[in-house]
């Protein structure tokens, strides 16, 4: 018999990367969520890490990032990516059509959802199931199992994304999506080194130097650290190197830095008095990427009042708690296995297995 099953997926489909998790393997991709595309013929060149390697250094390719804020914008170039990695990690099962379960920033518009149930049923699904990122990373850092109190306060800070959102007894209460995150603080790197130092930094090169020393003001003991860039200079046109300090970088970062913190605040904002006074018995666990900020945490907990502290795998958290509902998915799927055209909207966690 066809093991349907084995192909099913559970995605994380994020701005900067795309995380995929498969049963009992855990997860088996985390790749850039860029292709390169050639100019020319418009023939898909590269996809994932291969692909960003191009950026900028092969004129004939451009480099397409078909992921913004959470959501598809280039539905074809989504489409692809999906088809080719879920090809590409399950290869015994070729023919087999996935069951997906995708996650999504909770504040998606209903044209990024068209968008995604295209792409995600052109890519090959047999069914769609969509679960918001804060649920999805609640469940993914073991938020929400017996053991644990009934609310559960997550902040997903991505690369496109700031998603909080405030869960009671199973169910997403508030939420709020900010289109802020780890991408906005790499632009204004390049910004303040244009502006400073008349060079254009290349944006990765700007990331590269936010996770060498990048930290949020003030630094209190955290050590002063520094790192050598190359740019372009602006007047001549000539590479230049310049030095970067963490404290150069903190400066920069500081406005996007604030509207993050505002986006947390705003989330936990949107709750009840009875919920309110709940919060500050479980504090706010942050998830994503640009959790990982040194000093965000800080900044967060004295801004909120609430205790603030950092998951174990904060990246992973979103596609190892979709991971966990596909498991519940599975065991719920009727015996009689049809497309089903429509997507189902997880709003509540499901009663887990365990
Ligand atoms: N140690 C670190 N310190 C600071 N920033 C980090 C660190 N590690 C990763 N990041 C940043 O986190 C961001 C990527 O996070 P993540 O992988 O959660 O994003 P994503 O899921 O692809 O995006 P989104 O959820 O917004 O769609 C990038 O901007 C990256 O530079
Ligand atoms: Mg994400």
């Amino acid at each position: 018999m066809w093991d349907f099953a084995g192909r099913d997926t559970a995605i994380d489909l994020g701005s900067a990367t795309v995380r995929m998790h498969v049963r009992d393997r855990g997860v088996v991709c985390r790749e850039p969520s860029v292709l390169a595309r050639c100019r020319r013929t418009g023939r898909i060149l590269a996809l994932g890490s291969p692909a960003r390697d191009m950026a900028g250094r092969n004129p004939d390719v451009t480099l397409v990032r078909p992921i913004r804020e959470g959501a598809p914008t280039e539905t074809d170039e989504a489409e692809y990516l999906m088809r080719y990695l879920v090809r590409k990690h399950h290869r015994r099962h070729y023919t087999a059509r996935p069951r997906l379960v995708v996650t999504v920033p909770s504040g998606l518009t209903s044209v990024h959802y068209r968008a995604l149930q295209f792409s995600a049923y052109q890519a090959g699904a047999r069914r769609l199931t969509l679960v918001p990122t804060p649920i999805a990373a609640a469940i993914g850092m073991g938020l929400t199992s017996s053991a644990r109190p009934e609310v559960a306060v997550v902040a997903d800070i991505g690369a496109d994304v700031t998603d909080v959102g405030v869960i009671s007894f199973g169910g997403l209460v508030t939420s709020h999506t900010a289109h802020v995150g780890g991408s906005a603080l790499d632009r204004a790197i390049v910004a303040m080194v244009r502006r400073e130092h008349n060079v254009t930094l290349s944006v990765s090169t700007a990331e590269q130097a936010k996770l060498e020393v990048g930290a949020v003001p003030p630094l209190g003991r955290r050590p002063v650290r520094q790192t050598v860039v190359h740019g372009r200079d602006v007047a001549t046109g000539m590479p230049r190197e310049i030095v970067l300090t963490t404290v150069d970088v903190g400066r920069a970062i500081a406005g996007p830095v604030a509207e993050i913190v505002d986006a947390v605040q705003a989330g936990l904002a949107g709750c009840s008095p009875e919920i309110s006074g709940d919060l500050l018995g479980v504090g706010v666990t942050l998830t994503g990427g640009c959790a990982r900020l040194p000093g965000l945490e800080r900044l967060i907990r004295e801004r909120t009042g609430l205790a603030a502290r950092i998951g174990d795998d904060t990246g992973d958290a979103a596609v190892l708690g979709a991971g966990e509902v596909l498991r519940s998915a599975r065991s719920q799927e009727p015996p009689a296995r049809q497309t089903s055209p429509r997507p189902q909207v997880l709003t509540t966690i499901p009663e887990f297995e365990h």
